[in-house]
């Protein structure tokens, strides 16, 4: 069963003239001049009960806009959007209780007081029975360890452990669905690797639906089996990760350990990913010369310690994906830019 459905949906946001000034103030009250953002455009998808689902694009792509759509707040312009069977924002107290939401960029908790008072907050809302709160609220504590700091206020946590208890208390009613905008924002890594592991015991043995955004790559490989990837307010992309790999054809990349630390190497059908002095990332371009050939003849020519290859990362291939959008838009004659790509 879809869960989620989006048909051909827009979202402009009209923005009124503003004029400086008492006058201008006065004018800007009953002006009727506004520039239109389009920053949802003719996006259509659906997400069936228990996919976990990435959103990924660059900031201003409108995946905010989009989550705000879903979960009510917003109206969409055009188009036609069903949340487990409601119009999202007819429906706000219905699906309130099926659905948990998480803004990365705004908290849900009470700042002064001590992290366990929101939980006890959040059972009154949803009037939780005491079974069903002590269960919820062991199975967070237990695999986001929220025991370390329950008890002091959320002022003091850090941005670590205050996202870890936003996902907890979203998830306190044991919705179906779990909405994430950008859940792992600002974060080190270890912490990211924290609420990505949650999210996925989450989606695969809670059968809890995630849709997340996110413009970090690696948040798609370790939940998302399928991606949806916009640009510009567009749909270029919905599918998984492999696929489009084997779409835009398979990229290689090597990380060369080095002995002593070569500079730049300017090699034909080598590009430079990263460069951590001795250890440096570089990928295969496709058509040049094959990946062996010219490891070997780096190889020759600078003392090497250590070499591993491996199929291009997640970051490559979407910038690749990116790449070839922007080649097919300069190429009029091609209706739709990047649209074969959706399924
Ligand atoms: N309230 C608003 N009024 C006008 N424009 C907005 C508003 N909110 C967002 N936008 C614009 O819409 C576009 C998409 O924004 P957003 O959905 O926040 O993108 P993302 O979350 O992908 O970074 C951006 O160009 C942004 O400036
Ligand atoms: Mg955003």
């Amino acid at each position: 069963m879809d869960i989620i459905e989006a048909a051909d949906i827009s979202k402009h946001y009209r923005q009124y003239a503003r004029f400086p000034g008492f006058i201008g103030a006065l004018r800007s009250l009953v002006t009727k001049q506004y520039t239109e953002e389009k920053a949802v455009q003719h996006i259509s998808f659906s997400i069936a009960e228990g996919e976990a689902v990435g959103y990924l694009g660059p900031n201003g792509a409108g995946k905010s806009t989009m989550i705000k759509m879903l979960t009510g707040i917003l109206v969409p312009t055009a188009g036609r959007l069903t949340v487990l069977g409601n119009i999202p924002h007819q429906a706000r107290r219905q699906n309130a209780s099926q659905i948990g939401v998480v803004f990365g960029q705004r908290s849900q908790l009470w700042w002064d007081l001590p992290l366990l008072d929101s939980f006890d907050l959040h059972r009154y809302i949803y009037k939780l029975t005491p079974a069903q709160y002590k269960a919820s609220l062991d199975f967070c504590t237990e695999l986001l360890s929220l025991d370390r700091f329950m008890h002091k206020p959320v002022r003091q946590l850090s941005l670590g452990q205050r996202m870890r208890a936003e996902i907890a208390i979203a998830l306190l009613h044991e919705p179906k669905l779990l909405f994430l905008d950008e859940p792992t924002i600002g974060l080190d890594v270890m912490a990211k690797d924290e609420i990505r592991k949650f999210l996925r015991t989450v989606n695969q043995e809670k059968k809890v639906t995630i849709l997340l955004t996110t413009h970090d790559m690696q948040d798609i490989e370790e939940i998302c089996p399928r991606m949806l990837v916009v640009s510009g307010g567009k749909l270029v992309y919905d599918g998984s990760v492999t696929e489009l790999r084997s779409r835009l054809g398979q990229e290689r990349q090597v990380t060369i350990e080095f002995r002593h630390d070569p500079g730049v190497i300017e090699w034909p059908g080598i590009t430079l990913l990263h460069d951590y002095g001795l250890r440096k990332t570089y990928l295969f371009e496709r058509g040049e010369a094959s990946a062996f050939e010219t490891l070997s003849a780096i190889a020759a020519r600078y003392p090497i310690a250590d070499v591993s290859l491996e199929n291009a990362g997640i970051e490559t291939v979407i910038r690749r994906l990116y790449k070839q959008l922007e080649s097919e838009e300069a190429r009029p004659e091609l209706a739709n830019p990047g649209m074969e790509l959706v399924r």
